[in-house]
This record gives C-alpha cells, structure tokens and sequence, in this order.
C-alpha cells in the first residue's frame, strides 16, 4: 500500500493534499500517515498470527508521541534504547510491561529508571552490563528480567554502517562466549534470565541471514536447556527492509513461516523488534525549492530541507526517492542535485535527479517516516521542523516546529 499518491493533480495523503499543508505549516514539514502506520503493524501482526508475537516497536526510528501513541493502541510493545525513549513510550501511554531495552552502554541510572518503570526485559549486551545491572537491581531490591543480546556473526548484507550481526561489530555478546555468560547470568542473585534476542542489522532485503541468526540461537538454547537454563522468549530483533526505489522487500508471511517452523513444538514466546518497516514508508519530508542554481557542470536546486533533517544521504549514501508535489508541473525537466542550504558539500538529499521544478514549488522526500526527524538536529542553527500526522481528513500537528528561542535557551552568554 501506497499511502501518497496524486489525487486531483498533486500529491496527497488520504483525503489532504501535501500544499495544503505546506501552506499551513510551513516547510520543511514532516507528514506522517495514519493508516499507514496502522496498516504496516496490522501486516505484522497477520503476517505473524499463529505465533502471537510481541511485537516491539523500536522507538528509535520514529520517537514522535503520537507515533508512539498509535502503536501502543494497537497493543504494541516497544523496544528502547535510552532512558530518554523509555520516557517517550509512558508519555505516549506505552505499558512499561511490554517494554525491552536494548543497547550497548546502558548507564545505571537508566538501568534504575527502567527497573522502577518496570519494563519486560533488558537485552543485555556484555558481562559487564550483566555486573552492573545486577548491582542496580540488588540495591533497589529487585530481580532484573534479562535476555542477552547474542551476536550470530551473520552476514546481513547491508550497509556496514548498519550491520550489527558480526562479529567485528561491537554488538552483542559473541556466539562462543554467550554460554558462559548466560551461566554467570544465572549465577547472579539479582538477575532473572528469561530470554535471548539477537539483532544483525537494518534495511535487510533477504530473510535468509535472519534465518541463519535463528538457527545459531536454537543451538544455543538447546546447549542452555541441557545445562538447566531454560529461556522462555527469543526475540529475533528487526531489520525488515522497505522499498526506498526498486529494493523487493522480504516478504512477512514467508519469513514468518520459517519462523514458526523452527518454532513448532518448542515452548518459546516470539518477540520481534521492527522499526523502520512500520513507520518508513508512512512518513515523507515536504520542502520547498528556494532556488534553482544553473551551472555548466552541474544544476542544483537549493531546498529549505537539508542534511540536519535528513541525515540519511550524507550518512549512508542512502536513496530516496524526490517527486514533484505537483502531478504535471509547468516547469521544463531538468537534471540537477538537490541539496539543502547547509554549508557542506555532504548536504544533499538527491543526486542527479530529473524533475521539473520551478522555485518556490514543492517536493516530497519520500520514505521519511523513519530515521529521518529522530535524527535531526540543528546543525547550523536550523530550527526542528515540524510534523504533522494525517487521518482520513483530519490533521494533526503533532510537533509543532522549535524556534530559535528554544534553540538558545540552555545555553549562556559569557558577558562581563
Ligand atoms: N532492534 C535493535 C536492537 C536495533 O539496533 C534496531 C536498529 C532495531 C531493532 C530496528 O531495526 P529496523 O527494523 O529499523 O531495521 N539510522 C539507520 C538505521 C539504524 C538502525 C539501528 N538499529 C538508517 O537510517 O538506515
């Protein structure tokens, strides 16, 4: 499902048209759909329903209250990996009971936070971390819930900025070393091993490394089993590619089938932490050309959108896709690069794009819904944009855009 399509000669999101509400709240403007974001949660949970997963969001894609808000209506759980998103998901009415925290440098106040929120599982990441949270939950008298965060060393076949599945990345505890450490995690007094979950990596396009990940991790849980650890989830992490230009997506049901294969029989309850495959495709970034520089080289249209609000091309050489907001413009195609107004060459959203834009006219960075505004920042003192988030006909401005007031006030002037 496509959530923006032309309708009445420019681009739209259910019953509103993107000028609109670029004319109402400016750009650049992040537009969220809806039902996109419930219709992608619905396809995991149908894709999935004999397994009855616990679906986790992770918040760190899309972090937006509402966003949050959404998913935890539909009964979803959340994946988190600071104190800062746990802080989120209860804003956003989120149940601590179905909230796993992930991550490598876990600090002992968010350990406590987390503990005292009562959240369903910390995916450990390293013996010390297991040291550390034991204290935390010996000092305020609690058993922490903990699964550790094996790493398969799989290949996941993405970029390496988001691979996370090998054994030089410095996720996870290493596949040799993981049965040793379950058994001093089971060994400390304030720890209750309830789980395993890996992750290897984002933007997958073949569930096969999945796969491969999940079948290293029933051995171990075998060898687990035998030695009287007995796990009671395993949670395979996200990674669920979207179609950004002309990727094929894995399909859900076919990696849910192998899933349940694997797990037929064996009394483990399935957690998944998907992020982007929820939110990627429900969101776009709309901005506006403010100038069309025409060179001999090369043609650039300079946008009000720019790195700080969409890190992904600079960072990962990442593609999304760039449309006219208007279905037939006026304007001549041209190739050009689309670049924001920030003062580095990296900054660019495009390269080498053939669209038909005059200045002042509207496009729409496609696929924005996630990574994109959690990855904001102000770099060059560019104000936070906004968002909105689009349902059938109604419009909600769910962040409304910073200002420069709010950019300056923490810091201080160090006047005489
Ligand atoms: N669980 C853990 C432990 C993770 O580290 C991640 C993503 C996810 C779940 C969600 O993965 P997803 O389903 O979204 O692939 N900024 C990069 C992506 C970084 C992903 C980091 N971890 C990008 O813009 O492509």
């Amino acid at each position: 499902m496509n959530a923006f399509t032309y309708r009445d000669g420019a681009l739209a999101v259910d019953d509103v048209a993107l000028n609109t509400l670029a004319e109402q709240y400016g750009t650049p403007l992040y537009v969220y759909s809806a039902t996109a974001l419930d219709a992608a949660y619905q396809a995991y949970r149908d894709a999935f329903t004999g397994l009855a997963p616990l679906i986790c969001y992770a918040v760190k894609a899309n972090g937006n209250l509402a966003v949050l808000q959404r998913f935890a209506r539909l009964g979803s759980g959340f994946d988190i990996v600071s104190g800062g998103e746990l802080a989120r998901v209860l804003a956003a009415g989120g149940d601590a009971g179905k909230v796993i925290f992930s991550g490598v440098g876990k600090s002992a106040d968010e350990m406590r936070y987390a503990l005292e929120a009562g959240i369903r599982c910390f995916n450990v990441e390293s013996i010390n971390e297991l040291k550390r949270l034991n204290d935390v939950a010996g000092e305020l008298g609690r058993k922490a819930p903990v699964s550790l965060r094996v790493n398969p060393d799989v290949d996941a076949k993405t970029h390496p900025y988001i691979s996370t599945g090998l054994k030089d990345n410095k996720f996870g505890i290493a596949f040799d070393a993981a049965f040793d450490a379950y058994q001093l995690a089971a060994s400390l007094p304030h720890l209750d091993v309830v789980g395993i979950d890996c992750h290897i990596g984002s933007q997958l396009t073949d569930v096969t490394p999945l796969v491969d990940a999940l079948d290293r991790l029933l051995v171990l849980i075998d060898q687990l089993a035998a030695a009287g650890i007995v796990l009671k989830h395993i949670d395979l992490g996200g990674g669920i590619g979207i179609r950004y230009t002309d990727e094929t997506p894995p399909d859900l049901a076919a990696y849910a089938a192998e899933v349940a294969k694997r797990l037929a029989g064996r009394n483990l309850h399935l957690m998944l932490e998907p992020g982007r495959s929820l939110v990627g495709n429900a969101g776009v970034l709309l901005t506006r050309v403010e100038y069309l520089k025409l060179g001999e080289e090369k043609n650039f249209a300079v946008v009000d959108a720019a790195m700080n609000d969409l890190m992904r091309p600079s960072l990962y050489s990442a593609y999304h896709d760039i449309v006219t907001v208007a279905e037939q413009p006026a304007a001549a195609p041209q190739r050009c690069d689309v670049v924001g107004p920030i003062c580095e060459s990296g900054d660019f959203l495009g390269k080498d794009r053939e669209l038909a834009i005059g200045e002042g006219d509207l496009l729409a960075v496609m696929s924005c819904g996630a990574y994109a505004s959690t990855m904001a920042s102000n770099y060059n003192v560019r104000p936070r944009a906004a968002e909105v988030l689009v349902d059938g006909s109604a419009v909600k401005l769910v962040r409304r855009r910073e200002t420069l007031d709010e950019i300056l006030a923490n810091e201080k002037a160090l006047l005489s």
